[in-house]
């Protein structure tokens, strides 16, 4: 999966403004994350760059349920525990993660694949065939980065698993333009179009991820992420 990877260096410039989650309309009033349902899941550089960005970044937060979480786990545990994790390639876009692609599923996670496929990706687009499966240790994570234009397509929608986490995404040409994604476990996310071909995005490390000004604890986290082919 490392051909799929770009990796990107990029400064990183201080936080101005926050939208609710899901629409990127309005801009909330200051720092802090709202609990419950309303809880502010994407904030961003300035508040025109959210509206811009639009329905080109998604967040869906209890996209799935612990059952289901357990179903992913079940299949994929075995699998994992076999391979080590890596940690030790300098110039690797990830660091500690160990990896695996899977293409054909037990009932309960097709079913939860299907709804990621029919919220993410426009009917008849043809989609990558293996969904890859991403396990970063509790000290993993990955660099700013943005995937094969050459093997992937304008849509990414991936499911965390096991931990909450951070998605920083930079514009690569703009750096002070950034947003961050708080990806709660057992969400969706998506990135289309500009945000997947004009901003790296990358998952922060335990020691920088802070959403907001509040601190998200890091522990192992397993994305299973649906793309589709190049048009
Ligand atoms: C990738 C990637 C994000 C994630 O593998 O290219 O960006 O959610 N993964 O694990
Ligand atoms: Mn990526």
């Amino acid at each position: 999966m490392k051909l799929l990877l770009t990796v990107v260096k990029h400064l990183h410039k201080p936080a101005v403004c926050t939208s609710p989650r899901r629409g990127l309309s309005s801009c909330a009033s200051s720092g802090g994350l709202l609990a419950g349902r309303d809880a502010t899941l994407i904030v961003g550089s300035s508040r025109e760059l959210l509206q811009r960005l639009g329905s080109q970044v998604e967040v869906r937060a209890d996209f799935i349920t612990e059952e289901e979480e357990g179903a992913f786990m079940r299949e994929l545990e075995l699998g994992l525990k076999k391979k080590r994790y890596e940690f030790d390639h300098w110039d690797d876009a990830i660091h500690g993660y160990r990896e695996t692609e899977r293409l054909s599923w037990g009932a309960e996670c097709e079913e939860v694949l299907t709804r990621v496929r029919s919220v993410a990706f426009d009917e008849g687009s043809p989609l990558l065939g293996p969904v890859h499966v991403l396990d970063l240790d509790k000290t993993g994570y990955i660099k700013p980065h943005v995937d094969s234009v050459k093997f992937c397509g304008s849509t990414i929608a991936g499911l965390s698993l096991l931990s909450d986490s951070i998605m920083r995404l930079v514009k690569e040409d703009a750096t002070s333009e950034w947003l961050d994604l708080l990806l709660p476990r057992r969400s969706l996310y998506i990135l289309r179009n500009q945000a997947r071909y004009n901003f790296t995005h990358e998952i922060l490390k335990d020691e920088e991820s802070v959403f907001n000004g509040q601190k998200v604890p890091r522990q192992r986290r397993i994305s299973i992420i649906c793309r589709n082919l190049p048009g």
